[in-house]
């Protein structure tokens, strides 16, 4: 089984790396230019420097964590923050809105990165979503001195610094693994309808929901009151559907966006609408955890793991989970990170934070409250729970395939029209015009180019 994590995890990886050979390309803004790299004599790459130094002043932290989980978890890492620098003051400047079509969070630092007024330090997913942009316009200091100070590169999965790296050096910390193909199910419900396990397929899903309909009870909870959560749903289906080969040639140009494999996704998630809650237009993100523990609940949900996180932190006990239908011995990864701006206002601080983000401590304090597994391998197993720790199982057995949606698989451009595509075959209900926008966004991606 170790053999085969590794080659799953080279093959993670051999993906993750197009990140670095897309480098050549990368383009800078002119000297001078907002968020310019600063010019000769500039900042060094960062690195330990003085552990001790950046006893005071503050530390702006960007986040979109604002709901049940993520805000203790990370507070709990602020926490660890705040009793050996008790003199900083921490502003956490966390604004809902980063996970589905850009969001607020994400414009806001846009504005701030681009006219050079960073914040110290912001959650980004690791991989394309931070390399294909802020690092590439050279807005990043690169952590490659940090890495090796803070003994990171011994303590992370290699594929994972691979994957954070470009021109071989890293560019941020990753706090946690997410996974993405989660069902998370209330055996209630199940029971109510007599389905005896979560169902293994898309076709057993069907199958269950037609059951529960009888019963008046809607498969799937939805919340696509705007784009993005049918983005994850998307994923889920795609993966499942194409399998890890097919799903990783989609990036790079080997199977394109037209094929009608990919027709048979959409058909799959437009089918798969006809059985969620109905008002799935105007329900948000927000709500739909709540929706979930609700006595009128859906039985099912296909979210990301945060989702145990959110419902942990209510306190609600009554679900179970199982991989996404179709994904058994695949795990679609994302990571959250924090990385370093050029110009920071408060650099020692901001060095600071980033050793508790990559540290034991750290990590150990914040994922099991996330309901993610820790990025370091030496993570003390006795802090996690059952899910937790089957997480932990199945990302050392599966194949890794990145996240869509997540920021792992490609830029933040595609991101955002791969949700409005797929958000027209929510509203619309139109697989060929979805289908079209999926391939006009495929190319202006540049997919298999270069
Ligand atoms: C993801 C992020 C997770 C979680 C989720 C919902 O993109 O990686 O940490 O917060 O969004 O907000």
């Amino acid at each position: 089984m170790l053999n085969n994590s590794k080659l799953n995890r080279r093959s993670f990886l051999r993906y993750g790396a197009m990140a670095a050979g897309a480098m050549a390309l990368a383009a800078c803004p002119a000297p001078g230019a907002p968020g310019a790299a600063p010019a000769a004599g500039g900042q060094a790459a960062a690195g330990a420097g003085n552990a001790a130094a950046g006893g005071a002043g503050q530390l702006e932290i960007f986040s979109w964590w604002t709901a049940g989980g993520e805000v203790e978890a990370l507070n709990a890492m602020y926490e660890i923050f705040k009793k050996k620098y008790p003199g900083v003051e921490i502003q956490n400047a966390a604004l809902a809105g980063g996970a589905g079509q850009g969001g607020n969070m994400k414009a806001l630092l846009e504005t701030r990165m681009q006219g050079g007024q960073p914040p110290d330090s912001f959650q980004v997913h690791l991989g394309h979503e931070l390399i294909d942009s802020h690092v590439k316009a050279g807005r990043m200091e690169d952590l490659e001195t940090f890495y090796k100070d803070e003994g990171l590169t011994d303590v992370f999965p290699k594929d994972l610094v691979d994957i954070a790296s470009m021109d071989g050096k890293p560019w941020s910390v990753p706090v946690n693994i997410h996974r993405s193909n989660v069902l998370w199910y209330r055996t209630d419900k199940l029971e109510a309808a007599g389905i005896k396990e979560a169902p293994k397929t898309w076709d057993d899903l069907f199958a269950a929901a037609e059951t529960l309909k009888a019963k008046n009870i809607p498969a799937l909870a939805i919340a696509e009151n705007e784009p993005g959560f049918c983005g994850h749903e998307f994923e889920n289906v795609l993966v499942a559907t194409l399998g890890p080969d097919d799903y990783r040639a989609l990036f790079t140009g080997k199977l394109k966006w037209d094929d009608a494999k990919v027709t048979k996704c959409l058909e799959t998630l437009n089918k798969a609408l006809d059985y969620a809650n109905s008002d799935y237009l105007s329900t948000s993100w927000g709500d739909i955890t709540d929706r979930f523990m609700a006595d009128t609940a859906p039985a099912m949900m296909i979210m990301g793991d945060w989702t145990h996180g959110v419902l942990k932190s209510k306190s609600f006990k009554n679900y179970k989970w199982a991989p996404a239908p179709g994904t058994e011995g695949i795990f679609i990864v994302l990571s959250d990170s924090f990385g370093l701006p050029k110009n920071a206002p408060h650099r020692e601080n901001a060095l600071n934070f980033l050793r508790i983000c990559g540290s034991k401590d750290g990590q150990d304090a914040f994922n099991p409250i996330k309901g993610s597994i820790a990025a370091r391998t030496d993570a003390d197993k006795s802090k996690y729970d059952e899910y937790q720790l089957s997480a932990m199982e199945d990302f050392k057995k599966n194949t890794l395939v990145p996240s869509i949606q997540h920021g792992a698989a490609a830029k933040q451009s595609f991101v955002l029209d791969y949700d409005l595509a797929i958000n027209i075959l929510a509203t619309k209900r139109d697989v060929k015009a979805a289908q079209a926008k999926l391939v006009q966004a495929a190319t202006d991606a540049g997919f298999g180019e270069a």
